[in-house]
């Protein structure tokens, strides 16, 4: 096993590699979450079943996690499953996305150990079917002792409702240990997220060109830089996770202050005038 924070570039492609030589290995992104979308209409434009472009996208995930893990990427976070997804599909397409993921896990976890990946989740797990839990618990377990990139799956999530078990949490905390409202912070927020462990998303990738967050994180991306590109979940590979970290690269992060280039501070502006004279 390697430890934490070996890189193994040498394992990528050489067209990765071509890619990787132009980052700044000292402002690489500690946390990327991804929304894989457009499974469907990668299958749709091949006449094919739409079964077959999740089959193919479990398939990207792996690759993905793969070169996540050689450029020592800390957090990779994946919206695989949503709430609306358990809701609004047909029964037979979450079903097989169950299936999908419980034989993902078993003929990928070796894979996973051998990359030193620690697989973990996000969501409310607890509504999946037991045999679905029962293998995610299986993984998380073989997993938990490697120490290269955590790779988080988020299932059954949304992120309305996350805050709603944060806030319930946050409540139950509250009234055991007779808090005032008034003391309440964001880092008390913070604690009670299923994401309390891991920093924020430096960077979001949203894969097929929708522009929406679809209820990801939604706390979490106050700050996040996002990265939409038209490619669709099943044609994403490594190479393009590293584009999107080149592009990310050459945002400037202002947090909502003033970044270079703003223009000088002119102490006339204080003196602001409303209302035309
Ligand atoms: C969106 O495609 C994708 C999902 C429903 C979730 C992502 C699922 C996978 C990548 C496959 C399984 C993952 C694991 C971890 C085993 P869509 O069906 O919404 O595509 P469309 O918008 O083109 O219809």
């Amino acid at each position: 096993m390697y430890p934490t924070g070996t890189l193994r570039i040498h394992e990528l492609t050489s067209e990765e590699r071509a890619v990787y030589a132009t980052l700044k290995p000292e402002c690489l992104p500690q946390h990327v979450a991804i929304i894989m979308d457009g499974n469907g209409r990668w299958a749709g434009h091949r006449s094919l079943k739409r079964f077959l472009g999740h089959q193919q996208g479990a398939k990207c995930v792996q690759l993905v996690t793969e070169t996540a893990s050689r450029i020592g990427l800390p957090w990779l976070t994946l919206y695989a499953f949503s709430l609306e997804n358990n809701l609004r599909r047909p029964r037979a397409e979450v079903n097989f996305l169950m299936r999908l993921l419980r034989s993902y896990l078993e003929s990928n976890l070796q894979r996973m150990m051998d990359n030193n990946v620690r697989i973990r989740y996000i969501g409310r797990i607890r509504e999946l079917p037991p045999e679905v839990q029962d293998k995610m618990q299986w993984a998380a377990e073989a997993t938990a002792r490697n120490t290269g990139t955590t790779l988080t799956l988020a299932l059954n999530y949304g992120g309305r409702s996350e805050l709603v078990d944060a806030f319930r949490g946050l409540a139950a905390e509250m009234q055991r240990k007779h808090l005032s409202p008034d003391r309440l912070t964001e880092e008390d927020i913070h604690r009670h997220l299923y994401t309390a462990h891991m920093p924020d998303p430096d960077l979001l990738i949203r894969t097929s060109g929708e522009m929406r967050l679809s209820n990801y994180l939604l706390w979490q991306i106050a700050y996040t830089e996002i990265f939409v590109t038209e490619r669709l979940w099943p044609d994403f590979r490594g190479i393009h996770l590293l584009e999107a970290i080149a592009d990310f690269q050459r945002r400037e992060r202002r947090y909502g202050g003033l970044g270079e280039g703003s223009g000088e501070v002119d102490e006339e502006t204080e003196r602001v005038k409303i209302g035309a004279s």
